[in-house]
């Protein structure tokens, strides 16, 4: 079996463009392409989904992250958990489309967080429906906290406890660039890491927390691929924009990505 995570900047407008600030965008043909990348193949897998421009906005505004603060707060938690369901609903409505039989997780049911941390995830469901020939498919929500009431569960933090659940041949990360890089590509000199291991991730430069995923989230991308490796479970980052890479990934066959190899 393999995990695959599309990323919300792939599926949504997670990066705000000016005219659309406010607007939650999903990017339904690009969603249905990439779906049909993973159909074909035979094999059972979990997919995990980010909230992009469906979650983090208000997520963010309201410091979700860091649990119960006010009771303000309580709405949005519920808002949060509806603007997710519902990019969650499109993507199991896109793959009834294409004919792949899915089913919907939602982490606010099965996870239990304590002071920000993921402690508990119920996999039972996730084998029932394995087992039934259908595809489990969980997001990144809003989820209970015993000690802050709430806080933000991502779909990274799943794909980390599922790696280490179900041992799949490969966990697959779809993002909007090519794989991970010592800094931003976009706002200077850096280079392509085909390899994350214990050296090169050292090459990967700090940054600030709130820039976007290019830079910011990098090297905790990093870190997530050098942990799941560990686990024994090789890891990949690749770009979802381009046609075929997901699915030329999936069938072992060389394509522009960066890798963890799990520790055998
Ligand atoms: C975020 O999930 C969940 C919420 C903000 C509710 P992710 O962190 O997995 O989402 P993306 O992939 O970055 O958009």
């Amino acid at each position: 079996m393999y995990l695959v995570k599309f990323g919300g900047s792939v599926l949504t407008n997670k990066e705000t463009i000016k005219s659309q600030k406010g607007k939650k965008i999903f990017y339904r043909d690009r969603t249905a392409r990439l779906l049909s990348e993973l159909g074909p193949i035979g094999e059972e897998f979990i997919l995990v989904h980010g909230a992009g421009s469906f979650g983090h906005p208000l997520a963010k505004k309201y410091k979700l992250k860091d649990g119960y603060k006010k009771e303000s707060q309580i709405p949005i938690v519920a808002k949060v958990h509806e603007d997710v369901r519902a990019l969650n609903l499109s993507i199991i409505r896109a793959m009834g489309e294409i004919g792949i039989p899915a089913a919907s997780l939602p982490p606010s049911s099965l996870v239990e967080f304590s002071k920000g941390f993921l402690k508990e995830l119920n996999t039972r469901p996730f084998r029932h429906h394995l087992e039934m020939g259908v595809v489990p498919v969980t997001f990144g929500d809003v989820v209970p906290d015993t000690s802050r009431k709430f806080g933000i569960c991502s779909g990274d933090d799943l794909m980390m406890h599922l790696a280490k659940e179900f041992k799949p041949r490969i966990a697959i990360f779809v993002t909007k660039v090519d794989g991970i890089y010592t800094g931003d590509p976009k706002a200077g000199p850096s280079e392509f890491i085909p390899e994350i291991n214990e050296n090169t991730i050292r090459l990967i430069q700090d940054s600030k927390d709130d820039v976007p995923d290019v830079t910011g989230r990098m090297k905790r991308k990093a870190k997530m691929m050098l942990s799941i490796a560990k686990g024994g479970v090789d890891c990949v980052v690749l770009n979802g924009l381009e046609r075929n890479r997901l699915r030329k990934a999936i069938e072992g066959r060389k394509v522009k990505l960066t890798i963890g190899r799990g520790k055998k």
